[in-house]
């Protein structure tokens, strides 16, 4: 089966509810004709239910920025998967670097809320990557196969065609250092093989994203490699123009 690419834009924490309707608006109508591709957005919380109405009726999907793996609770500040499912997210970001360098996410916590996500009809994006100084170190084929291993325990062969993978080396995230294609394509091609061996041929159904200063000026290379199967923008992702640009990558 062929993997149809995703191109996915995480907002972080930009974009008020007005500039969020404006900005969703916008994308939508300029991806109407792109069909050659999943196009995902994954605004704020505030952002997601307004969001949510302009996207309907749209190919374009709306996704979240994490979720809390209980259904609900005591969990001050904490969002949860029937939350997001009622207001139509079908998907949702885990385990995104800034979330583990600043709120203490690990691969502990990421595997708790990618196994409560493959419980719901959501589907995760689970982030991986190294640091500069664990590239450096020549560890990041290790670090990466830690966060593998520890993120997707436990998880079954069916439940792995669920899940969308996003490298992103830190080192390139916000720094204009994008990986370079052939960089990117090692680590994604490694990534595959990690998972073919943990959970066999369905490994080749599985989507992997590259995330990292991706731009409409690089992205026509990078997917061009053969494993990278769409991006995770960030920067890029926030006017319409250049996020658009980005989608029409074939263009
Ligand atoms: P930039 O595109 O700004 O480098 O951010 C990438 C990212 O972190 C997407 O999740």
């Amino acid at each position: 089966m062929a993997r149809t690419p995703v191109i996915a834009g995480n907002w972080k924490m930009h974009k008020t509810v007005a500039e969020a309707v404006a900005l969703a608006q916008a994308v939508k109508d300029g991806a109407a004709g792109a069909a050659h591709c999943q196009v995902v957005l994954a605004p704020p919380y505030t952002a997601l239910y307004p969001v949510a109405g302009i996207l309907r009726d749209s190919r374009v999907i709306l996704a979240a920025q994490n979720v809390h793996w209980e259904p609900g609770g005591a969990f001050t500040g904490e969002i949860s998967l029937p939350m997001l499912e009622a207001i139509g997210c079908r998907m949702v970001i885990i385990g995104h670097s800034e979330r583990r360098q600043y709120f203490g996410e690990t691969d502990a916590t990421v595997n708790r809320r990618v196994r409560a996500v493959l419980d719901s009809d959501l589907q995760p994006i689970v982030c991986i990557g190294e640091t500069l100084e664990e590239r450096e170190a020549g560890r990041h084929y290790d670090v990466v196969t830690q966060q593998l291993d520890g993120g997707l325990d436990g998880l079954t062969r069916r439940s792995l065609l669920r899940i969308i993978l996003a490298y992103e080396p830190v080192w390139a995230i916000g720094t204009g250092r994008t990986a370079s294609p052939e960089t990117a394509q090692e680590m994604h091609a490694f990534i595959r093989s990690r998972l073919s061996e943990r959970f066999g041929e369905g490994a080749r159904e599985v989507r992997i994203l590259y995330g990292g200063s991706v731009k409409p000026a690089n992205i026509a290379a990078l997917m061009r490699q053969p494993d990278i199967d769409g991006a995770l923008v960030g920067g890029a992702c926030l006017e319409a123009d250049s996020f658009l640009g980005i989608i029409h990558y074939n263009a």
